[in-house]
């Protein structure tokens, strides 16, 4: 049996959640990056930029699932190109490997039509991309990427982006490299 079935969804813009809410969000992403470099600080639901939206999965009252979205212009091959930037992307890790991370996909992608975002933009390692290719993401990988690190630092020559195609298609993403000038969620 998946976890799934019994999950509910709700979106929460970031105006809306308070301390409490940020407790909560920063506990499950502690424990679902604990294995990882990223850090979250007691209270605090982010570890980069601020997202705008998020993307909440519940079983009963026990928060399971997370993902951020922020709207922002890349820079793509000299164009300016409107994306959802998705990140912090979490499943509890008491419920991994059941789905739930697919339906939390499925979500993200339903939430940037509703954001009317043309494309979904985000940077994993390499070993994560399987992941989201299953639910239609495509990876950058000979796209030279240059970013701000959740640390601020400007990272040059990254090739860890992967595309959504939401309302646009993939062959419309203008080509070239990539500068994503503002900080990763
Ligand atoms: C990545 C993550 C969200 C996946 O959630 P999940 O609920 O386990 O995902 P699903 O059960 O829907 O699994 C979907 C598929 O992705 C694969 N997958 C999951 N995590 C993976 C990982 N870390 N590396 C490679 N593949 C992974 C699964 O093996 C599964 O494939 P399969 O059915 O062929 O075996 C979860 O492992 C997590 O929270 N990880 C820690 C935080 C993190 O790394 N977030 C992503 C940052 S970019």
């Amino acid at each position: 049996m998946t976890g799934t079935s019994s999950t509910q969804w709700q979106l929460a813009w970031e105006t809306h959640l308070g301390p409490a809410d940020h407790e909560v969000v920063g506990a499950l992403l502690a424990r679902s990056y604990a294995a990882t470099t990223t850090v979250f600080t007691p209270g605090h639901s982010w570890a980069g930029a601020r997202p705008e939206l998020r993307v909440l999965g519940w079983q009963r009252d026990e928060l399971v699932a997370h993902a951020g979205v922020v709207r922002r212009f890349l820079r793509a091959g000299g164009h300016s190109q409107l994306v959802g930037d998705v990140g912090l992307v979490a499943v509890h890790p008491g419920h991994q490997g059941e789905g739930l991370g697919g339906a939390l996909l499925d979500v993200v992608r339903r939430t940037l039509v509703q954001l009317a975002a043309p494309y979904g933009f985000l940077t994993c390692d390499p070993d994560l991309r399987p992941f989201y290719a299953r639910s239609g993401w495509v990876a950058l990988a000979d796209t030279d990427l240059c970013s701000v690190g959740i640390d601020h630092r400007t990272e040059h020559d990254r090739r860890n982006g992967m595309l959504l195609p939401v309302l646009a298609p993939l062959d419309a993403w203008p080509a070239g490299p990539v500068e994503r000038n503002g900080q990763e969620i």
